[in-house]
């Protein structure tokens, strides 16, 4: 079937951390419609292995696509990593755009200087990170922190919680005053921003990939005469692999908040 354009932009995440997307998608394109899918039975994708994570974002895409997406946002850089490729490939009328850590922007912002990049495993330790990092790596020192835990924690949200700057001290504290820049390589953590800002220096700049992927989903909207005509404010549904009632709310909750 043929993407047309009056039908809606799919948009998928481990869990919750792709509504921070999301909310970029909705404030770029406010008169589109989306639906969103959260696999929150199955966050986080950094601890599955590549083959479970092409699997499962197949498995999404395939119905999106089935149910009329016209186009789909892979919101989790995790899954970009391991499955855009393949469902550029299975889905070739669709356009597919993915998110990538924001090491760009952040490299240049802080040429000279020091860029903390926070991620999943998975993300971190595949070939097109290695190739990203690379391109940066002359114009300022770059360190990868593999953020274990971070994804999952986010998921069961009240991140005010005094457990939620433990682990952050754990996971990022050594670098406390010594980052200029930090990308947020994982959908979940721009949710705790604050948070991590107050670990790390409330001067350190933030880059994460929302709002790029947002201006790059209008363009090949526009490209491919997909961009709709509607004049009205567009629609938002949440859907989840935990299809409870507390598992929607919080998905609208962090929307509100994003
Ligand atoms: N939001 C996903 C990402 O951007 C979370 C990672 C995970 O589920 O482990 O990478």
């Amino acid at each position: 079937m043929m993407p047309s354009r009056d039908g809606f932009i799919g948009v998928f995440d481990s869990g919750v951390g792709g509504v921070s997307v999301l909310r970029a998608l909705v404030d770029e394109l406010p008169n589109e419609d989306f639906s969103y899918f959260g696999d929150s039975a199955n966050a986080p994708y950094g601890e599955h292995s590549t083959d479970e994570i092409l699997e499962m974002s197949r498995a999404i895409a395939r119905r999106m696509v089935d149910r009329g997406a016209k186009a789909i946002v892979i919101a989790c850089n995790t899954a970009t990593s391991v499955a855009a490729e393949s469902l550029r490939a299975e889905f070739p009328d669709v356009p597919v755009i993915g998110v990538e850590p924001a090491v760009k922007p952040a490299a240049e912002a802080a040429e000279g200087g020091r860029v903390l990049v926070m991620g999943s495993e998975v993300t971190l330790a595949l070939e097109k990170y290695h190739r990203l990092e690379e391109e940066y790596a002359k114009r300022c020192e770059i360190v990868a922190v593999a953020c274990v835990g971070l994804a999952k924690r986010i998921e069961r949200g009240n991140l005010d919680a005094p457990d939620v700057i433990e682990l952050l001290e754990k996971l990022v504290g050594e670098w406390a005053g010594k980052v200029d820049a930090v990308v947020l390589g994982c959908t979940h953590y721009p949710f705790v921003r604050r948070q991590i800002a107050k670990v790390l220096g409330e001067d350190v700049r933030f880059f994460d990939g929302g709002a790029g992927t947002a201006r790059q989903l209008r363009r090949r909207l526009s490209k491919a005469g997909l961009l709709g005509t509607q004049t009205r404010r567009g629609s938002v549904e949440f859907a989840s692999s935990i299809d409870t009632d507390e598992q929607l709310d919080l998905y609208q909750r962090f929307f509100d908040m994003a």
